[in-house]
């Protein structure tokens, strides 16, 4: 066994001492940090594969999964990471809860850790929401995606899901095209800094409007002219037109985002069969992406979503173990 797994089975079979960390952005956090969390889902995801026998590591733990904004691959994904490590799982919805009698975010917080609860699982439509609320609570905190700003376990999971495509464990000169609504999109915020840190030139793509005023503390380059980007980049990942939170003259007409920012049938026909193509989801077939290029054998949105299972067992379990640095 190499040394890497052997210390890294050291770490996860013992008791770290430490309190629960939360997991709120992937800022700050370094390559071999990132590093770290991806070797430790690779393992849970050998588990889950070789159909092992069930991990304990959470046993007699409780996380709450609490979504004030509608989801299903990040509560599905959680919920099911929570359970494979043997912790129970208590869930709340915004939209069937006392929330809609006008329960405070506050009350809703210290009733949901009043019934005892380990892990609390985030997101909201207000951005910061995950940082009051650690402020607040003695649980571990993960961020599910607070409004347009952060979605750290996505950008862990765009990581792993890459990496494992490419065949290495980290994504040095790689070069990746992020396309679309980055201006409202918390993906994309936390995925440019992942894919950064592990060593990936990022570019942004999209109409002025869609793309942040000032990047100067970003380490990324811009166009508007999203052919040229397809020809230069190995990698392009879709963002989804978000008509919740898009001001409609932000885009002149679908139509014509969609000629000029789409991976449309005759964008993808002359794609390099080599590029490949990513979407967190919900995708707006049709719009941002043709279903030819979401279903071919280039697309990673499938690998994406199972990736979320293996990726939120190790973020919880580290969290939930004080084994990765807190922000
Ligand atoms: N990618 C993502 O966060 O999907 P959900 O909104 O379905 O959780």
């Amino acid at each position: 066994m190499a040394q890497r797994e052997r210390s890294l089975n050291d770490l996860l079979s013992s008791n770290t001492g430490n309190p629960p960390r939360h997991l709120l952005s992937v800022a700050g956090r370094s390559k071999q940090n990132l590093q770290f969390i991806l070797e430790t889902a690779r393992e849970h995801a050998r588990r889950l594969e070789n159909k092992e026998p069930k991990s304990s590591a959470l046993a007699g733990k409780t996380v709450a999964s609490v979504f004030f904004e509608d989801s299903t691959r990040t509560r599905l994904s959680f919920e099911s990471a929570a359970r494979k490590l043997s912790a129970d799982v208590m869930s709340f919805s915004a939209g069937t809860s006392s929330v809609k009698k006008g329960e405070s975010l506050r009350d809703t917080i210290q009733t949901i850790e009043a019934m005892g609860i380990d892990s609390l699982v985030v997101r909201h439509s207000s951005p910061g929401v995950p940082w009051q609320i650690a402020n607040w609570s003695k649980a571990s905190v993960i961020n599910g995606g607070d409004g347009a700003h952060q979605h750290p376990t996505q950008a862990l999971i765009d990581a792993y899901a890459l990496t494992q495509r490419l065949g290495q464990n980290d994504l040095d000169g790689v070069r990746v095209a992020i396309v679309g609504d980055v201006l409202h999109s918390r993906v994309a915020r936390s995925t440019i800094t992942a894919f950064s840190s592990l060593g990936a030139f990022v570019t942004l793509v999209g109409p002025r409007t869609l793309l942040p005023s000032d990047t100067t503390n970003w380490s990324v380059d811009t166009t508007s002219d999203f052919d040229e980007a397809l020809k230069k980049n190995d990698v392009v990942y879709m963002l989804r037109i978000q008509k919740e939170r898009t001001n409609g003259a932000l885009m002149s007409s679908v139509n014509e985002y969609v000629n000029r920012f789409g991976l449309t049938r005759n964008r993808f026909d002359s794609l390099d069969p080599m590029t490949l193509i990513m979407h967190a989801g919900p995708m707006n077939r049709g719009i941002e992406i043709t279903p030819a290029a979401a279903d071919s054998a280039q697309s990673l949105v499938t690998a994406q979503v199972a990736a979320g299972i293996p990726v939120r067992m190790a973020v919880l379990e580290l969290c939930m173990r004080g084994a990765i640095n807190n922000e």
